[in-house]
């Protein structure tokens, strides 16, 4: 990817510096990269009214939406040192939105491991579903 899996990863851990994550003490950071080489970034940011949080990777996919832009490559999240973070079932969701093919990327022991939306989402609702019921 024109964005290595490490180089995007390390994006995402600096992106945490921006949680507001009071509540949990939880925070995550998420670093989105579109096809066009640009990176979007997001960190979860938590509310007194605890379910009106909103997660990392939302925040950087819907600043990326608005900027316009439509395909992307690649999503890093990155969670608390030592912790696997991977997008829970909302965000996998979002996430799929525009395409099985999009790169998740996410911390483990061994280093960044890569797998797609799909792989993590199998036989999401989709665009397409609401497209063969026209
Ligand atoms: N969270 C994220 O931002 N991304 C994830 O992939 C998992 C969970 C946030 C939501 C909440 O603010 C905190 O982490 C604890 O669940």
């Amino acid at each position: 990817m024109a964005h290595n899996p490490s180089s995007l990863l390390e994006a995402a851990a600096r992106a945490r510096g921006g949680a507001y994550a009071p509540y949990s003490n939880f925070a995550v950071g998420a670093a989105l990269a579109a096809v066009d080489g640009r990176v979007f970034t997001g960190a979860n940011i938590e509310n007194a009214s605890y379910g009106l949080s909103m997660c990392a990777e939302r925040v950087a996919f819907f600043a990326a939406v608005t900027a316009g832009v439509r395909t992307f490559e690649a999503i890093a999240v990155a969670g608390p040192e030592g912790t696997q973070t991977t997008p829970c079932g909302a965000c996998r969701q979002v996430l799929v939105e525009f395409g099985v093919n999009l790169k998740i990327v996410t911390a483990s022991p061994s280093g960044p491991v890569t797998r797609t939306i799909g792989t993590l989402l199998p036989d999401a609702f989709s665009p397409k579903t609401l497209e063969d019921a026209r």
